[in-house]
């Protein structure tokens, strides 16, 4: 059973960081094209310029994220669709026999319906209502993403929108939360991330952090009351407490972070990172050429921050049963 591949690697992973033994990551997210059919406000992969793996390429650093224990595998972009042989890395993927998450805005979804039953999770992208989201992610027909939620979900695959929070308006999630109900999936809510190379945009000076935070307690509350968010309750209540955020990261001594050691980042070239937002600030490793186990040195440019699956991702190592309790809904 994958699950039980997942946990066991996840144990292992985190046995591995515990141990301060080589770093033995559970999870990977991979960007297959830096290519998109859409330009959002606040996302710069479709203006990053390096070369794309070819397949070939990524089958050999599919095979060295399995012999590293790697499980969970994340495919993303820019938008993967975009790309004209994602089918073949699908299923290149799944016969490695990856756990695979697909993060798409599903706009080209009617054209790869098929292909697309072989991944195991979605994520996709929905701000709001449709003013809210044409405004951040640009025109579109968002009636398009909908009817590809709807059929995803009538699959009975799991399905997360990622709600990026620009203007802390409480309507705009309460939408977001009544259509989730409504079609039966989760919502994960993140903040807008700032001043790293995959992103567009620095904080304005005059950031509402009064307002931030008092949206961030409505979102725990709404979570608690049963509302359908992935987004942990340890999660929300890191953020509430998060002092500035006009910063997404920092460096705090004495303090680790898991990128590196229980999740990996690679770019379209091939080049690992310990986490997407580390790609530019830290020398990374090509994986074509090396191994991520025998060259990465543990350390991170920053060791605390709000970027929603990172976040995610460090509560899993540093509160492992509260995140596996949340994962599973019993708490
Ligand atoms: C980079 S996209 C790739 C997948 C796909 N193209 C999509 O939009 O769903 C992955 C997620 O990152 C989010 N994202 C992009 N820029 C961001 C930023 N500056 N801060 C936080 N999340 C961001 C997107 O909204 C999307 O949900
Ligand atoms: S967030 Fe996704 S859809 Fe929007 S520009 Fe970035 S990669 Fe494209």
């Amino acid at each position: 059973m994958i699950q039980h591949r997942l946990i066991l690697s996840y144990v292992l992973s985190l046995a591995a960081i515990r141990s301060g033994a080589s770093p033995r990551p559970f999870s990977a997210s991979m960007v297959v094209t830096n290519r998109c059919n859409i330009r959002c406000a606040y996302c710069n992969f479709p203006l990053l310029k390096e070369p794309e793996m070819t397949l070939e390429q990524i089958e050999t650093v599919f095979t060295k994220l399995k012999r590293m224990g790697v499980i969970r595998l994340g495919l993303l972009g820019g938008e993967p669709l975009y790309r004209r042989d994602f089918p073949e890395i699908l299923s290149m993927a799944k016969r490695k026999g990856f756990f695979v998450s697909v993060n798409s805005n599903l706009l080209l979804y009617e054209k790869h319906a098929d292909t697309l039953r072989d991944a195991d999770y979605f994520f996709t992208s929905l701000d709001g209502p449709p003013d809210r989201h044409i405004k951040n992610r640009g025109k579109q027909d968002y009636e398009k993403v909908l009817t590809a939620i709807r059929d995803i979900r009538g699959q009975g695959k799991p399905l997360t929108a990622i709600c990026v929070i620009t203007d802390f308006e409480t309507e705009d999630a309460e939408y977001l939360l009544a259509l989730a109900r409504e079609e039966r999936f989760t919502v994960h809510f993140q903040p807008e991330c700032f001043d790293t190379e995959i992103v567009m945009r620095s904080a304005k000076e005059d950031f509402p952090q009064e307002k931030a935070r008092r949206f961030w307690k409505y979102i725990l509350k709404q979570k608690q009351s049963g509302a359908p968010i992935a987004s942990s309750e340890s999660y929300l209540q890191y953020i509430i407490s998060w002092k500035d955020y006009r910063q997404s990261a920092r460096y705090v001594t004495g303090s680790r972070c898991a990128a590196g050691r229980g999740y990996i980042f690679i770019d379209a070239s091939g080049t690992a990172y310990p986490c997407a937002y580390t790609k530019g600030k830290t020398p990374g490793i090509n994986l074509l050429e090396d191994d991520w186990e025998k060259s990465f040195n543990c350390k991170t440019p920053c060791t605390e921050c709000i970027v929603g699956p990172m976040l995610e991702f460090n509560l899993l190592f540093q509160k492992p049963i509260s995140s596996i309790a949340n994962i599973l809904n019993i708490t």
